[in-house]
């Protein structure tokens, strides 16, 4: 099995991006963790980031073509749009989990960020415990496939 842990706008910049609310890690280190996470629960995965919405789009679409479960930080996507949830919601159909990180916890953040479109279609969301909130989704979709 592969999993895809796709890394919307700004999060190539973790590690020098208000590091007091993202951490001091860069991206860099989230995938070689990803990696290593992982290999302990026996799939493959693949970390990439993006700063363009079509390209998120495809990458959804993607895993849905090739069966593929998703962790998503949507980042300033998860707050308006629908085409992200759009596809995320063709992930729901054909029954792909799909685990829904943020770092920080936007619900104690700024009001505009306490409000996801992709949330409805996320088989769960975890916020709020920086990069550990990726192992734990990892964690997940390995229970989840057995
Ligand atoms: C984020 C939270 C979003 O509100 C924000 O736009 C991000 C990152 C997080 O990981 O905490 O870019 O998704």
């Amino acid at each position: 099995m592969k999993v895809l842990v796709l890394n919307g706008p700004n999060l190539g910049r973790l590690g020098v991006r208000e590091p007091d609310v993202y951490g001091h890690q860069n991206l860099h280190q989230l995938t070689e963790q990803c990696s290593r996470w992982a290999s302990e629960l026996g799939f493959e995965v693949e970390v990439r980031q993006s700063d363009d919405e079509a390209e998120m789009i495809h990458w959804i679409h993607e895993a849905v073509d090739n069966h593929n479960p998703v962790v998503l930080n949507p980042a300033a996507f998860t707050h308006y749009s629908y085409g992200l949830a759009d596809a995320a919601a063709q992930l729901h159909a054909a029954d792909l989990p799909l685990i829904e990180v943020h770092i920080s916890n936007p619900a104690s953040r700024e009001a505009f960020r306490r409000h996801s479109v992709i949330s409805p279609v996320a088989t769960s969301t975890i916020t709020g415990l920086g990069f550990l909130g990726y192992k734990l989704a990892l964690e997940a979709i390995g229970a989840l496939q057995k």
